[in-house]
């Protein structure tokens, strides 16, 4: 049996897709799975067809299986190896993973002066591609890291840089800049532009279009690590936050000044853009009104200051889980370990270290609707960390790690007086998997449980294999990326919570 390579379906089955997609104003993704769902509208020229069919409308890929069946359909030969079903889809994410579910939106985008301005011009690109018409802003500052002019060529539009520009105030005016857009984003935001809004300055033109608006604002930080952490800052974000400014990032890695490093990287374009899809999407939410916490990444068990115990737990799945459940419209509390990823779009994380830190911050975060305990929490600590590093002394030998037992999180929230209504655990095992799930589901009070055979390369990777285990049954997925595992378990989440009131 043949196969076919992903050159051959970019010659003809792609352009096909991405023509009729266009035609019908869709996303290659949402063509190929609606052609799926209706193999008689292959007409490119007809009606749009129904879309959704009985699946739920907020899934944002086309699962492997479908994939699979649209290469089976494919006119150059059978296409059924899954390397190659993960080429198109990998593919299909590269030339058309952002659906357009901006278009008609207008997002006005600030660009302060930072160095992380460079970036702006590819967000631009980014929301455009997305469907979203740009307007820009820039300020004095800005114009000194990006010019106008290429700004400028980015949105095909004018550019606005002075709240004084008789023609500008003529032709647009702030007031209506600040206020046609459905969204205003401020990339990079500095320190000195959050310290105007925070103290409801309007004395240039970003400012005064942000004090104008009634639309949301979301600001994504860049500066310095030290400008970052000074109180100044904080005091600033905080009342920011409680005006109801929205954040996405800082990041937390090198600067752009040599040997600096620390958290102030301006968050990358792309979650940019995710953060920005989140907040315009408009599909339907079933789990709004619901509060979720979820626990994420990996604890460190300090020995001394220096040393601690951890393990090999990445975040990927718990902060991919997070964020899914966000874009169901869920209030995501993310309780997460210390992880290098960044903190997931539309989601309050809230950062600990240790078993006991994240406890406490699980039952602070009670209660709730549902928790989903993906961290994998240390099972022990060594008593009574030291605290002064443990020096080598010659002849001593190594020194005797005496361990005591951690918080089980999950168990205690399962059987606490203010349980939530949906607890579901995770169970990372290397053998026995199924047995020790169905164990674990009694014994921590959990109403499922995902059982993972970890022995592979699922710690730290991208691709995940699951099991569900609860009361009703067992049920095998097949192995996928870590964010189809997040999208697939927080649309059976929304299932299983469409019983109780919000
Ligand atoms: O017992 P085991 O560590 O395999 O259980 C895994 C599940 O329990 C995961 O959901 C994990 O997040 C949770 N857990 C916890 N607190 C612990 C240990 C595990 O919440 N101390």
């Amino acid at each position: 049996m043949g196969t076919v390579t992903v050159r051959k379906i970019d010659d003809d089955v792609i352009r096909d897709l991405r023509i009729s997609a266009a035609r019908r104003g869709v996303s290659m993704e949402q063509e190929a799975r609606d052609r799926l769902r209706s193999p008689q509208t292959q007409d490119h020229g007809s009606e749009p067809v129904e879309s959704a069919g009985n699946k739920p409308p907020w899934r944002l890929k086309a699962s492997m299986e479908e994939l699979l069946a649209l290469g089976r359909k494919l006119p150059h030969g059978e296409f059924d190896q899954k390397d190659e079903s993960d080429r198109l889809y990998d593919y299909l994410e590269q030339h058309d993973g952002h659906s357009m579910t901006m278009s008609d939106k207008q997002i006005l985008l600030i660009i302060c002066g930072g160095i992380a301005a460079y970036k702006s011009l590819d967000l631009i690109r980014r929301l455009r591609e997305r469907g979203a018409s740009v307007r820009c802003v820039m300020t004095k500052a800005a114009q000194e890291f990006v010019t106008p002019l290429s700004v400028g060529a980015l949105t095909a539009g004018h550019v606005f840089t002075d709240l004084f520009d008789r023609q500008d105030e003529h032709d647009v005016g702030h007031i209506r800049l600040s206020r046609e857009a459905d969204l205003i984003v401020v990339a990079p935001a500095t320190a000195d532009l959050m310290a105007k809004l925070a103290g409801g300055h309007a004395n240039d033109l970003a400012s005064a279009v942000l004090m104008a608006t009634d639309k949301k604002v979301l600001m994504a930080p860049a500066m310095n690590p030290s400008m970052w952490s000074h109180p100044a800052t904080r005091r600033n974000r905080a009342q920011l936050e409680k005006d109801g400014i929205l954040f996405v990032g800082p990041n937390t890695g090198e600067m752009a000044e040599s040997g600096e490093a620390g958290t102030g990287r301006m968050a990358e374009p792309l979650e940019i853009a995710a953060a920005v899809e989140l907040l315009l999407d408009t599909r339907p939410k079933p789990l709004a009104g619901r509060r979720i916490i979820v626990t994420s990444g990996p604890t460190h068990e300090p020995i001394d200051p220096v040393r601690y115990i951890a393990n090999r737990s990445s975040g990927k799945q718990g902060h991919a889980i997070a964020a899914a459940l966000a874009r169901l419209g869920a209030d995501v509390r993310l309780v997460s370990g210390p992880v290098a990823i960044p903190d997931p779009a539309g989601v309050r994380t809230i950062h600990v270290e240790r078993a006991e830190e994240m406890r406490d911050a699980v039952e602070q975060l009670m209660p709730a609707d549902a928790a989903i305990f993906v961290a994998a929490v240390a099972d022990w600590r060594a008593e009574g960390a030291a605290d002064q590093k443990i020096k080598k002394v010659a002849g001593d030998g190594p020194p005797v790690l005496r361990m005591v037992e951690n918080p089980d999180i999950l168990a205690t929230v399962g059987h606490h007086r203010k349980r939530p209504w949906l607890v579901v655990g995770f169970a990372a095992e290397t053998q026995d998997v199924l047995k020790n799930a169905e164990a674990k589901l009694a014994k921590k009070g959990a109403d499922f449980i995902v059982a993972n055979d970890v022995s592979g390369s699922v710690m730290g990777g991208d691709r995940n294999r699951v099991t569900i285990v609860s009361k009703s049954g067992v049920q095998e997925w097949p192995e996928m990326g870590k964010d189809e595992v997040a999208a697939r378990l927080a649309g059976l989440i929304a299932e299983r919570l469409k019983t109780t009131a919000v």
